[in-house]
């Protein structure tokens, strides 16, 4: 069913882009850059198949490989094609990003999609590793048909973040309500024990950032995710999510952050938490298409394989 937006919450949700919280925060921000896609680039993200520009350089009409009978053999259906100038476009930002990028659309990253990936991750090192994850992922889909519900589609960007090697310990959700940091947890939901006697840097350096991001975002209720690097004298800011049910809240709830009457919370994992319910492999849930999920477990994995060597072929080519 489509969801019905209050104009209000589109508005919120359309602040929360990130190619426009990005403009307010780019000093904060590791290094990314934010492309405007053409309408063929969402066609081609919603078509069925996977067929990538050859080569690493897309034919003009992208028909050479979608008309062989090679491809109907292998169940591809005819997808439309990578505009070139935009294929060329990713491509060069990649290289002004130092050759990797961790990519995301207005909204959400494909970190359901890693399986994908031969390095089992979201870094990409050029432009078909782009396609492929986006392509993939049902958060970058959710994008694509309804982050706007009945008010869709977005005008679609491509975010190309470039790649460091986060310490995902360190990346923290943080929840503001009418311009005030009210709750702060970790955002991987492993026991990690060097995090407790960093409690009070931990709150001083996010208390501290959002006094900044208050002042200029333009909504007073709103959730980021900020990551503390190892030297523990700042915050980098790694998203804006909505003050809205599709925003996860980790360690805490909807229900209690919206009527919340008590001073800050920063809640961490404790050690007997992760031998609960915390503690599991994120997205795992969607880490396979729905199809594949009643497929017999032995089946799934020999077309994983087929994938990820299919795609290795074609990188070599
Ligand atoms: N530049 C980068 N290099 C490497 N990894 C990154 C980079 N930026 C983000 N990541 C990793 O990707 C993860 C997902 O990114 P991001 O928070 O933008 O996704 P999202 O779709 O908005 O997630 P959510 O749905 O939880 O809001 C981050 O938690 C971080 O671990
Ligand atoms: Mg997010």
């Amino acid at each position: 069913m489509t969801e019905s937006l209050s104009d209000q919450d589109l508005k919120h949700i359309l602040n929360c882009q990130f190619g426009e919280w990005y403009k307010l925060f780019k000093r904060d921000t590791p290094k990314a850059r934010v492309l405007d896609c053409p309408e063929d680039f969402r066609r081609w993200l919603l078509a069925d198949g996977m067929v990538l520009p050859d080569n690493g350089e897309l034919s003009d009409d992208g028909s050479d490989r979608s008309d062989s009978d090679d491809d109907s053999d292998a169940g591809f259906t005819q997808a439309s094609a990578i505009p070139q100038e935009f294929d060329s476009l990713v491509k060069e930002t990649i290289r002004s990003l130092d050759g990797e990028v961790a990519p995301k659309l207005n909204w959400s990253a494909p970190r359901d999609a890693v399986w994908i990936s031969p390095t089992n991750d979201m870094r990409c090192i050029n432009a078909n590793d782009v396609y492929m994850l986006i392509k993939s992922s049902d958060y970058c889909t959710f994008d694509l048909t309804k982050s706007l519900g009945n008010k869709g589609p977005p005008k679609l960007t491509l975010v190309l973040r470039e790649w460091f090697d986060i310490h995902r310990s360190l990346e923290f959700r943080c929840f503001v309500k009418d311009g005030e940091l009210i709750g702060v947890c970790q955002r991987d939901l492993n026991f990690y024990d060097f995090l407790a006697p960093l409690r009070t840097k931990i709150q001083d350096i996010l208390t501290e950032f959002s006094t900044k991001l208050v002042d200029k975002f333009p909504d007073s209720s709103f959730v980021f995710d900020a990551y503390i690097p190892k030297s523990y004298n700042r915050a980098w800011l790694i998203d804006i999510n909505p003050w809205l049910d599709r925003t996860d809240t980790l360690l805490f709830d909807w229900e209690e952050l919206r009527s919340w009457d008590k001073p800050f919370e920063l809640r961490l994992i404790g050690k007997l938490d992760s031998t609960r319910d915390f503690g599991s492999k994120p997205h795992t849930a969607n880490y396979v298409p729905h199809d594949l999920v009643d497929m017999p477990r032995e089946n799934v994995e020999e077309l994983v394989d087929k994938l990820r060597e299919s795609y290795r072929d074609q990188q070599k080519e």
